[in-house]
């Protein structure tokens, strides 16, 4: 069995996302480890590269052939986001920029797309091991062919953690590193990948049991959000109400362990 959504639209929408993660990612690894211009952006450490660029543009133009009157939220600046919009498609359409340019080879195409604001298609497309997460709202999340279901642990010393560090990390002493001391202490393993949309799926799959960042942006979670939660963990912020579409603050387990978890984060630091 595999991903087949009732609703049309859906169909199609789903489609569409599919067809441009993949061309996106054939793009990501035809052109990873060969040269590639990268310049800065927010800091020092916020590298974006010409495939970033080139990737984002191939998407937008994509969604723009096909579906013209839909908003686009793409992290590069392409898209023409519109406050009121049927489908709303958010892009990152590289995500694991500083992996990519350092030859580490864990990256990803993101799409989510929102039905009436609510998020109903998430599409990840991991192009090196030839990886597609995806969920449909109420239909389940998926890799290829096997249903996705977060684990059963219970325990936070015997789960395996991720997370992540914003931009400003250097500067900035809202850092997450009292948080992470805290769960280096508690858990069996941290990881630190680089790729919070991988990162989110993985929880889904079950590689992860949990997950947690900061300052994350809505391209980052809009379509693992909805894999974790339809793989049936929960997802939300550091007070444990639902994690609003910013990124601010993502918090996502397997159920089991959310106030283990919580209880380690401080939320302030
Ligand atoms: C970054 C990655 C990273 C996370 C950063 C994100 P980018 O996205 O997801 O894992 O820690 O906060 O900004 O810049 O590679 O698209
Ligand atoms: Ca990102
Ligand atoms: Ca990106």
């Amino acid at each position: 069995m595999t991903l087949a959504p009732k609703d049309p639209l859906f169909a199609d929408l789903l489609e569409l996302a599919r067809s441009l993660a993949k061309a996106a990612g054939d793009l990501q690894r035809e052109r990873y480890e060969t040269g590639f211009q990268i310049d800065t952006k927010s800091a020092a450490i916020d590298l974006v590269t010409e495939v970033d660029q080139a990737c984002e543009a191939l998407i937008v133009e994509g969604i723009q052939a096909a579906r013209k009157d839909d908003a686009i939220l793409a992290e590069e600046g392409h898209g023409g986001d519109k406050e009121v919009a049927e489908v709303r498609w958010i892009i990152d359409p590289l995500d694991g920029t500083t992996n990519f340019a350092h030859g580490f080879p864990r990256f990803c195409v993101s799409i989510g797309i929102e039905f009436n604001g609510k998020r109903s298609i998430g599409v990840v497309y991991d192009p090196l091991l030839d990886e597609r997460f995806e969920a449909v709202l109420g239909e389940g999340a998926w890799l290829g062919p096997r249903r996705l279901q977060v684990t059963d642990e219970t325990e936070l010393g015997r789960a395996l953690v991720a997370t992540g560090f914003a931009y400003d990390v250097h500067k900035s002493d809202h850092d997450n590193l009292a948080s992470f001391r805290n769960v280096v202490k508690t858990a069996r393993g941290i990881r630190r990948d680089g790729s919070a949309a991988l990162d989110l799926c993985y929880v889904a799959a079950g590689r992860l049991d949990a997950y947690w960042e900061l300052k994350l942006h809505p391209w980052d979670v809009a379509a693992g959000y909805l894999i974790v939660e339809e793989a049936g963990g929960r997802i939300g912020d550091f007070t444990g109400g639902p994690a609003d579409r910013s990124g601010r603050e993502v918090v996502a387990t397997n159920g089991p362990l959310h106030s283990q978890l919580l209880g380690q984060l401080e939320p302030g630091s």
